[in-house]
């Protein structure tokens, strides 16, 4: 197994291109079992989550083709962004077995577009995780608000509607971002209106909307918390660009504000990290927007200790919280963290505190005493947004830092050694 070996103590200076957003590809690459037609996914980040959604779709008979690169497209930011083709042109199979969904949730997902298109899904539960249970229960609550029948049986959601879904006013109990690009793919071939309220607001959520629409859909509101999609008999093929991903921007800018120096986020949207900025800000960091991203610089002057509470967007968002608060683990002074999304999403401290962070736990928030100095240790990669933020302590360190178990961070990091690398940053991958 890989792992990643950093010795701390260098500052960031120079450029990172920002990669497409996994969490805008993956419910845009499950958009394409709405129709028969090619749907291009330009930006698409090269990622263990996205080869692993590509095997869950090509199970119900999704083609997908892979452009070269392009001339055109080997500007700094493009050079390494896939553009994908996927096209359902038949749906052979509407089952969505436990293999495979049981290795990414967001593979359940694909019950919306199923039942929408074919009448008929099985998706097998996707089951609980390292941050906690995450029920899909708003989800399939939704989806029985479109008229379907569901049941469940042996691990398995069975949803019918053999007379087609039609639309409905569903209030969403929570704000979910997997409930809400379901409802949405699922309404607008649903007969008639859907009101979705209490929807969530993230960035994904609007370009996922965006691509629908492209697709023939009739959405209005998504990027607010109340959406209406009118359904249409069929969706068409169209080309989409995945948008930036805001947390590997933001997990990056914590990388700058951690080791000081002076990088460009290239392609990075300030409007998409609203409370991060802001918190990045009152470290003490300077943040400014340029024509091509954002510019983080911070000189070596003493890091503010902020308190941040995960929220729904345009709140801080919960898979920045463990990378901040690698952060705030060398600030000079006490920070709160608490985390309001997910039960079970601390498992970074126990692995900060080999490095000597000082975090104590009290319900869902964490303490966290800013210490003088870190030093490097072996840690071990718990969930992916976990294995970054000791990335982040482990270039504040001193010494050698290894993280093993990086897999987690494949999952949704693509090539991270190789951006820090080239700031400036002694860091590599071991492989084996
Ligand atoms: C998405 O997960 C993201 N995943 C997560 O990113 C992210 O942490 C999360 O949204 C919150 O922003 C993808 O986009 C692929 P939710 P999702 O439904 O949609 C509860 C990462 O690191 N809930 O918004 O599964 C749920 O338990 C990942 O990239 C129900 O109770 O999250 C949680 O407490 C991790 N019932 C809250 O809602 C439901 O039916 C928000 O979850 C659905 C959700």
């Amino acid at each position: 197994m890989d792992r990643i070996r950093i010795v701390g103590g260098h500052r960031l200076e120079g450029e990172i291109a920002i990669s497409g957003a996994k969490n805008a590809a993956l419910p845009l690459m499950i958009a394409s079992l709405l129709t028969e037609e090619p749907l291009e996914l330009e930006n698409v980040p090269l990622l263990a989550d996205v080869e692993q959604l590509i095997r869950i779709l090509g199970n119900h008979g999704v083609d997908y083709t892979l452009t070269g690169r392009r001339a055109a497209a080997c500007a700094k930011a493009a050079a390494y962004a896939r553009t994908m083709r996927f096209e359902a042109a038949e749906i052979v199979n509407t089952i969505a077995p436990y293999d495979l969904v049981s290795r990414m949730r967001a593979g359940f997902w694909v019950i919306g577009p199923l039942l929408a298109r074919m009448g008929e899904a099985e998706v097998s539960l996707p089951g609980g995780c390292a941050i906690g249970t995450r029920p899909v229960d708003f989800i399939l609550d939704g989806l029985r608000a479109l008229g379907a029948e569901l049941a469940i049986e042996s691990g398995y959601v069975h949803a019918g509607a053999p007379h087609g879904l039609r639309g409905a006013a569903y209030d969403f109990p929570k704000i979910t971002v997997g409930g809400t690009h379901v409802m949405l793919m699922a309404a607008s071939l649903a007969e008639g209106e859907t009101v979705l309220t209490n929807a969530a607001a993230e960035p994904e959520v609007v370009n996922l909307a965006q691509c629908l629409q492209a697709m023939g859909a009739q959405i209005s509101g998504a990027g607010t918390r109340t959406i209406c999609i009118k359904g249409v008999k069929k969706l068409h093929g169209a080309k989409v660009k995945v948008i930036p991903d805001r947390i590997e921007a933001g997990t990056y800018a914590f990388a700058v504000a951690a080791t000081g120096g002076n990088v460009l986020l290239r392609g990075a949207e300030a409007r998409h990290l609203p409370a991060v900025l802001e918190a990045l800000r009152q470290t003490g960091t300077q943040i400014s927007e340029e024509a091509d991203g954002l510019r983080i610089s911070r000189a070596m002057a003493h890091l503010q200790p902020v308190n941040i509470e995960t929220a729904a967007y345009p709140g801080f968002p919960t898979d920045l919280q463990a990378q901040f608060m690698g952060l705030m683990t060398r600030a000079d002074g006490v920070s709160h963290i608490t985390e309001t999304i997910f039960e079970n999403r601390f498992m970074h401290v126990q692995e900060l505190a080999r490095l000597g962070a000082q975090i104590s736990l009290s319900g869902q928030t964490a303490e966290v005493r800013g210490v003088a100095e870190l030093k490097g240790a072996q840690v071990m990669a718990t969930d992916l947004r976990a294995s970054v933020s000791l990335v982040i302590a482990g270039l504040m360190a001193e010494g050698e830092t290894i993280v093993s178990r990086v897999y987690h961070l494949d999952r949704g990091f693509e090539r991270l050694e190789e951006k820090l690398a080239a700031c400036g940053a002694e860091i590599e991958r071991l492989r084996g």
